[in-house]
């Protein structure tokens, strides 16, 4: 019975590529485009290195072209805005992400901001941040355009819910709960200084938990048939001397009271880069100025 609760990320991000590849090959049919998308990664960070070679290879099997630029740990900031600059003025490349965390010599957000916003496909630029909090078409950050499409594919209309957003960082938290503010949901916003967390957990149709502590919200906190969506990836030692992944959410706690609820690892993780892909098209059919494929 649990099994039907239980969110497959990796299934539903299967879906999300497969799409994205025939939107490629109807863009490259019908507009003769190839989306590109360029990941720069400065420095040998061994979980960035993991992630770029995985961007890397699902851009290549959706048949977009991907580059990939490497630059020392060493790196200068001016080297790195030289590359986003040559970056932004490739017209084969429609889709820019600088990987993070950058090294400390490296102003984060001086390079963010130097990526143009229509190749901004972390949607993380204050201008497309300003776009979406205005409702503008714009570019949304990956994790959370993944989150909508897993509760829109469970709950169908968000309208009138309650939302709570556990969380309240740029990438995810503030993102998400605009995004959820779009679908009209009641959002609340939760953070470190929120008072009664677990009475106000209590209250929601949909927990999204994105605070980067393992099993911060407990299985108490979950109302009875709550769509519960984890974004946390957290390593915690074993008992063996090995680590394990675990979310923000005690999901074994929380299973039997929720309605839907997304595990970790295998739910809201797989689905950022599919919406990577995904904003990839976006960003090319914006940029030539044609709607989406279906
Ligand atoms: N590092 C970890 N997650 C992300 C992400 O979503 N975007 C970028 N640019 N860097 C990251």
């Amino acid at each position: 019975m649990s099994d039907d609760k239980i969110i497959d990320g990796k299934a539903f991000a299967a879906t999300v590529r497969a799409r994205v590849k025939t939107q490629v090959e109807a863009l490259q049919k019908d507009h003769g485009i190839t989306p590109g998308l360029a990941v720069v990664l400065v420095g040998e960070d061994p979980a960035s290195q993991v992630y770029v070679r995985n961007k890397a290879r699902q851009t290549k099997e959706a048949g977009m072209r991907s580059d990939e630029i490497r630059l020392d740990a060493t790196a200068s900031q001016e080297e790195v805005l030289a590359v986003v600059d040559r970056l932004n003025a490739d017209p084969g490349i429609h889709g820019i992400l600088v990987q993070l965390p950058l090294p400390d010599q490296i102003e984060e957000n001086a390079v963010l901001d130097r990526i143009d916003p229509a190749k901004d496909v972390d949607g993380f630029h204050v201008i497309n941040t300003g776009r979406l909090q205005v409702g503008l078409p714009a570019l949304v950050p990956c994790t959370p355009r993944g989150c909508i499409m897993m509760l829109k594919e469970r709950l169908g209309d968000l309208s009138g819910r309650n939302a709570i957003v556990i969380g309240r960082s740029n990438i995810v938290g503030k993102p998400m709960a605009m995004l959820l503010l779009q679908e009209s949901c009641t959002v609340t916003i939760a953070h470190s200084r929120t008072k009664d967390l677990a009475g106000l957990c209590r209250r929601q149709d949909i927990v999204v938990a994105a605070v980067g502590r393992p099993h911060f919200v407990k299985g108490d906190w979950i109302a009875e048939g709550a769509t519960v969506i984890d974004v946390g990836i957290n390593r915690i030692p074993k008992d063996d001397g090995k680590t394990r992944l675990v979310g923000d959410v005690d999901f074994d706690a929380a299973l039997p009271r929720a309605g839907a609820i997304t595990p970790v690892p295998g739910g809201v993780g797989p689905m950022t880069i599919a919406c990577l892909l995904a904003n990839t098209i976006t960003a090319a059919c914006m940029a030539n100025g044609i709607d989406e494929p279906a």
